[in-house]
């Protein structure tokens, strides 16, 4: 089955991951027609145009348009396929009206920001058949997926401390990010912090169930105040504890394109286990002639040469995340019984599966906003959050 694509947004992410994913999967026939919906007519072409791209995809190219994607939507062929990549907090209008325009939805993370947002969204989709997939890549990392083997194999016992990292590059300072990333709208910690707390989810089974997180603010270059640096602690179902450090703050003279990680240590009866990912740091060491010196993840998206033709084509696990996302919304439009399966297997997440995540966010922004205060998770038929009380 070939799915028409539509896109809304055309930022970092479109570019890095979303259009190559996108031309590859043309290539191999599981994807139709391309449609491009940003603001301004300077995004589209400056992707339209992106060399890297058009290298490795020759003859590919999109339809591009400036329209209100509101009315892309509405004239948009139905019960096809629509990603979401715009800033976080406008996620949740964008998903509705996909979804109200009889679209499958794939939205990068964080799908929104409260949980009340997502059981929305849960129901809508569900009333029309339609899957609602979130884009959380690491999954697809095959590290992550033998950890998730190995540790409901038991053979790390259970998981009792841990701690993760991520940091993006420094440059982001000076992106569109200062038109979106302010205080109100989003903070280190819900931008990227959300991968790792959905990766030990993923690889443990164990729910959030409090958290508290404090931050440090600074300016980015146009005066917008960011929650920039974030740490957070996140206690599990069983007891454990996670701390998640993030920002967008990793020295652009660092070797690798960010520092990122993961260690847990855990524990059965008399015996300690642990499992480390070192996800920055993957082994390589590039020392170039021009006195450059670089450590290259080759995991998450690289451009290899195509052995079946002209160009390039596009490795590791950001391309195979919106592979099977594509693939899991075309099962769900050829058999709707196929959603319960994708739901109850929780390999790839959706609005349902995934929504201990919205949890996360909304009880972060709260902690946040009261300097660190503990907040807690409430699950059951109206899951929802509060601050502790100390009473
Ligand atoms: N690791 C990840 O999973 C990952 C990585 C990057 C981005 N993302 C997510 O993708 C989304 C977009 O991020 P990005 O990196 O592409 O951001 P970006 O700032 O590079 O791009 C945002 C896009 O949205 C458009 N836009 C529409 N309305 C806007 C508004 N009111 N303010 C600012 N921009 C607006 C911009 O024109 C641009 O095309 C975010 O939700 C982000 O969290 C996820």
């Amino acid at each position: 089955m070939k799915m028409h694509v539509t896109v809304i947004g055309g930022g970092m992410i479109v570019h890095d991951q979303i259009l190559p994913s996108l031309y590859q999967l043309r290539r191999k026939g599981l994807v139709g027609n391309i449609t491009i919906c940003a603001r301004n007519k300077t995004t589209l072409d400056t992707l339209a145009a992106n060399e890297r791209i058009a290298k490795a995809f020759p003859g590919e190219s999109f339809t591009a348009t400036t329209a209100c994607y509101k009315d892309v939507l509405a004239n948009a062929a139905q019960r096809n396929l629509t990603i979401i990549a715009l800033p976080d907090q406008l996620h949740f209008d964008a998903v509705m009206t996909a979804i109200d325009a009889q679209q499958h939805v794939i939205c990068v993370k964080p799908l929104v920001q409260k949980i009340q947002q997502a059981k929305i969204i849960e129901k809508a989709a569900q009333d029309r058949n339609l899957f609602v997939g979130v884009e959380y890549h690491k999954r697809f990392d095959d590290r992550a997926l033998m950890a998730r083997d190995r540790y409901r194999a038991g053979h790390f016992g259970d998981f009792k401390l841990g701690t993760a990292r991520l940091f993006e590059k420094w440059y982001y300072r000076h992106s569109n990010f200062q038109n979106w990333f302010s205080m109100e709208n989003s903070d280190a910690f819900t931008y990227i912090g959300c991968h790792y707390v959905d990766l030990v989810h993923f690889i443990t089974g164990l729910l959030p169930v409090s958290i508290s997180v404090a931050g440090v603010p600074e300016k980015f270059p146009n005066g917008t105040d960011a929650w920039m640096w974030t740490d957070a602690r996140v206690k599990w179902s069983n007891g454990a504890l996670l701390n998640v450090q993030n920002a967008l703050g990793y020295p652009d003279q660092g070797p690798g394109s960010n520092t990122q990680g993961m260690t847990l240590w855990t524990s059965l009866g008399d015996r300690g286990g642990f499992l480390n990912h070192t996800d920055s740091h993957r082994g390589l060491e590039y020392c170039y002639v021009d006195g450059g010196y670089s450590e290259p993840s080759p995991d998450y998206m690289q451009y290899v040469p195509n052995h079946l033709g002209p160009g390039e084509r596009v490795v590791g696990y950001g391309y195979r995340s919106i592979e099977a996302l594509v693939e899991a919304a075309q099962s769900v439009e050829a058999d709707p019984k196929q959603l319960e399966v994708i739901e109850t297997q929780g390999i790839v997440a959706t609005a349902s599966n995934s929504s201990y995540n919205e949890l996360v966010t909304e009880a972060a922004r709260l902690s946040l906003e009261n300097e660190g205060r503990e907040v807690l998770i409430q699950y059951g038929t109206l899951p929802f959050v509060h601050l502790k009380s100390y009473l």
